[in-house]
């Protein structure tokens, strides 16, 4: 697998009332090929001005990157990458069909070929049933299918998508969800930033967590979320036991009446379990608590620190 992204250092600064507020700060991290890339953060992180800078509309105050093994600033790389903003502005009298009937031109694919690509894609994201229907007329999660339709016209190897599932209903969020992963399976490499932590855990690979514009955790998922609990319940168990059960990382207690064993998962259950049956007890439950993505946010980003100093908005960075 080659490297579709790599920053270095990268940093963007901006004037403030109190100074220079570097709101991405040197900023390394590497996006593999075909990986679903999660960079997420509080708001205010600065996670949109680094894919404005990926994507070559905002200039870094300091450092670079490389995007599809092209410095940025590159254009040649824009026909192979697509970007689905935040707040994507649709024309919303044109239909789903006219849209990107309308975004097929600009990308100079001709007709025929250009209402069977948009049609191809309305039925990818399944809204070929609602083709002729008005933008207006579209849910937030339609539009925002309509949306990823569009980012695939022009067959890109990479998308960034930016907070793709924000303000979505559950039923949305699942769809989008599975459009992603469609689009990992066929090869591309999606950038996602996202402060939707459940949506994250499930789809991506990959992940660096950023606050005020510096990494504050990255890794694989699977390694990041290593370190959950096994919780065993048992009724029936006489008093006493409790003692003998306990050892490094394992607590056990009883809990009206009931025997509660909270222990690190890698410790095989099976001891826990003869023990509590050899004394007549009888096992209730063994449920496995996985480390969620949510508390290695909040440990990353301290608590519900958020970025509360909003540097004041100015086109000029320095
Ligand atoms: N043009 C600008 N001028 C000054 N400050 C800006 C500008 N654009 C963004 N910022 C500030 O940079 C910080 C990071 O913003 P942003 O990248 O949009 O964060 P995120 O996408 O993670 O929510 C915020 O504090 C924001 O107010
Ligand atoms: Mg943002």
């Amino acid at each position: 697998m080659g490297v579709a992204i790599k920053t270095e250092d990268l940093t963007k600064t901006y004037r403030t009332r109190s100074g220079k507020v570097n709101v991405v700060d040197h900023l390394n991290l590497e996006v593999e090929e075909g990986e679903i890339f999660g960079f997420l953060g509080p708001n205010g992180a600065g996670k949109t001005t680094t894919i404005k800078m990926l994507l070559g509309i905002s200039y870094p105050s300091e450092g670079t990157a490389w995007v599809l093994g092209k410095e940025i600033g590159d254009t040649d790389v824009h026909r192979r990458l697509s970007y689905l903003p935040e707040k994507p502005y649709y024309y919303e009298h044109m239909t789903g069909l006219e849209i990107l009937r309308f975004y097929a031109r600009l990308f100079n694919i001709k007709e025929p070929e250009r209402t069977k690509k948009a049609e191809a894609l309305l039925e990818k994201v399944n809204l070929a049933g609602d083709a002729d229907k008005i933008i207006a007329q579209y849910s937030r999660g339609m539009q925002q299918r309509i949306g990823l339709a569009q980012s695939l016209l022009n067959d890109p190897v990479l998308l960034f998508l930016d907070e793709p599932t924000a303000g979505l209903d559950p039923i949305a969020h699942i769809e989008i969800r599975d459009l992603i992963l469609k689009m990992r399976d066929e090869g591309k490499t999606v950038f996602i930033s996202s402060h939707e932590l459940s949506d994250v855990e499930r789809i991506c690979d990959r992940v660096t967590i950023l606050n005020y514009g510096k990494v504050v955790s990255e890794g694989r998922l699977d390694t990041l979320l290593k370190g959950g609990r096994i919780e065993i319940t048992a009724v029936n168990v006489p008093k006493g036991i409790e003692d003998n059960l306990r050892s490094d990382g394992v607590i056990a207690s009883f809990h009206d009446g009931r025997l509660i064993i909270d222990a690190p998962d890698t410790i095989a259950t099976d001891g826990f379990v003869d023990a509590v049956r050899s004394a007549g007890g009888t096992i209730v439950s063994i449920i496995p608590r996985r480390k969620r993505l949510e508390d290695l946010f909040i440990e990353s980003v301290g608590g519900r620190r958020v970025l509360t100093e909003q540097t004041e908005q100015s086109e000029e960075s320095v």
